[in-house]
């Protein structure tokens, strides 16, 4: 994915590494203590002096707890970060579900809460995407309105008691997220639940005049992007720290676990965990699933073979290969020089085996000629250079094919 990464670089963002662990409380107010993530799913323990860390179930709050500590708000703002590592979570582990995942993830906080800024941090993910050669990807996107009795309180209260009304006939885990969590309940993909659902009052009806004006300037900052997008309005995430925009990207091939992405808006989020009021937005890819559902569609890319496979016989030609590469490495090339003398046969087999482009082939007729042989091992063709001539032809090469 490392070449992936640049797109972030283009858009401004920086890089961020994160502690794998972290203090159980950070999660537990970050993320709530209600979500399945910090009441059921992490991995904690306790330290030596009493204190609970936990294995780390994602990094936003992370993120927010660096920008905190190491005083970011005195920097540009906004601040822009990308991260990538392993998360854990105590899941029940199926095709796309692991307790040990990995996610790319980037994080926007600081400056304003402009709708632009949803609308260029999804254009960056979806950019991203296309990067990886994702096909079929869909962009889901809602607003979950802020925290408010005229915004979100209102619709999660109107929503509790047309709730009630059909509680008895939810199954048990949408019965008790009635009473705990009401909005997890439009999360459920219970196919007996999925017709009273639909019955249900939507958000959208409630947003306060600004979260709702927000939102419309989010799909057309959208549009004027190029970005598709669906509207979905069951879209509530899992952690309690979103308010307004939350999205969330699924792709094929992956089975019940085709969320590849989820992201949202969390101002607030740095103030809840006591530093200033600060904006904040952000995603994190699940790179597993990025991964199967690449390979589903037959593009998971093959590892990398070597630009060079140097194949060399004798002393003498030793002492040039090693110049070679050496220089090929410098000016940028992947190279493999193998450590032992081989039969000029078996080497090319190698070379074969390794994905190389070329193969350069130097024996005692080519170093005392100081005449290069390069075999294009796609084609079979072999051609005589001399050793400028060579560096010159292979940047030539790679930039017509770049
Ligand atoms: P999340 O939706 O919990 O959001 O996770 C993001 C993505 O991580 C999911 O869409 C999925 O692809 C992947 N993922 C989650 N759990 C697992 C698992 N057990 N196995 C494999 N993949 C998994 C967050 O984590 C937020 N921190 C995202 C965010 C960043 N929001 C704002 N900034």
């Amino acid at each position: 994915m490392a070449n992936e990464y640049k797109v972030f670089a283009t858009f401004g963002f920086g890089e961020i590494r994160l502690p794998i662990f972290e203090s159980t409380e950070l999660f537990a107010r970050a993320v709530g203590g209600e979500t399945d993530i910090v009441s059921k799913e992490m991995y904690s323990f306790e330290d030596r002096d009493e204190t609970s860390i936990s294995l780390r179930p994602e990094a936003t709050a992370s993120v927010c707890r660096a920008y905190i500590e190491h005083g970011m708000q005195s920097l540009a703002q906004p601040v822009k970060l990308f991260y990538a590592g392993p998360m854990f979570r105590r899941e029940r582990p199926q095709k796309g579900r692991y307790r040990q995942f990995y996610q790319i993830g980037a994080e926007i906080l600081g400056g304003t809460d402009a709708p632009g800024i949803d609308a260029e941090v999804i254009e960056m993910l979806m950019t991203f995407f296309d990067k990886c050669g994702l096909e079929g990807a869909t962009l889901y996107i809602n607003s979950i309105g802020h925290n408010a009795p005229e915004c979100r309180r209102g619709y999660v209260a109107d929503l509790k008691s047309a709730l009630e009304k059909v509680k008895d006939k939810l199954g048990p885990d949408s019965q008790r997220r009635v009473d705990t969590n009401p909005l997890r309940v439009l999360d459920s993909k219970l196919e007996s639940e999925q017709a009273i659902i639909a019955t249900l009052p939507h958000i959208a009806d409630h947003l306060c005049d600004e979260c709702k004006t927000h939102y419309d300037a989010v799909n057309r900052q959208l549009e004027v992007r190029g970005v598709l997008y669906r509207e979905n309005w069951r879209l509530v995430r899992g952690l309690d720290y979103y308010m307004r925009t939350t999205f969330e990207i699924t792709a094929p091939g992956l089975g019940s676990q085709n969320a590849v992405c989820g992201g949202g808006r969390y101002d607030g989020l740095v103030e809840l965990l006591g530093g200033p009021p600060t904006k904040g937005i952000g995603f994190a890819i699940g790179e597993d699933r990025l991964l199967l559902s690449l390979q589903e569609s037959g593009k998971s890319q093959a590892p990398k073979g070597r630009d060079v496979y140097i194949a060399w016989m004798g002393e003498r030609a030793y002492a040039a290969a090693i110049r070679a590469a050496k220089d090929l490495r410098k000016a940028g090339f992947s190279v493999e020089l193998p450590p032992l003398e081989l039969k000029f046969g078996k080497a090319l087999g190698q070379a074969d085996k390794l994905g190389a482009t070329y193969a350069l082939i130097l024996g005692d007729n080519e170093v005392s000629e100081a005449l290069w042989t390069l075999k294009t091992l796609s084609t079979g063709e072999q051609t005589k250079f001399t050793e400028p001539d060579l560096l010159d032809y292979l940047a030539k090469q790679r930039s017509t094919s770049s």
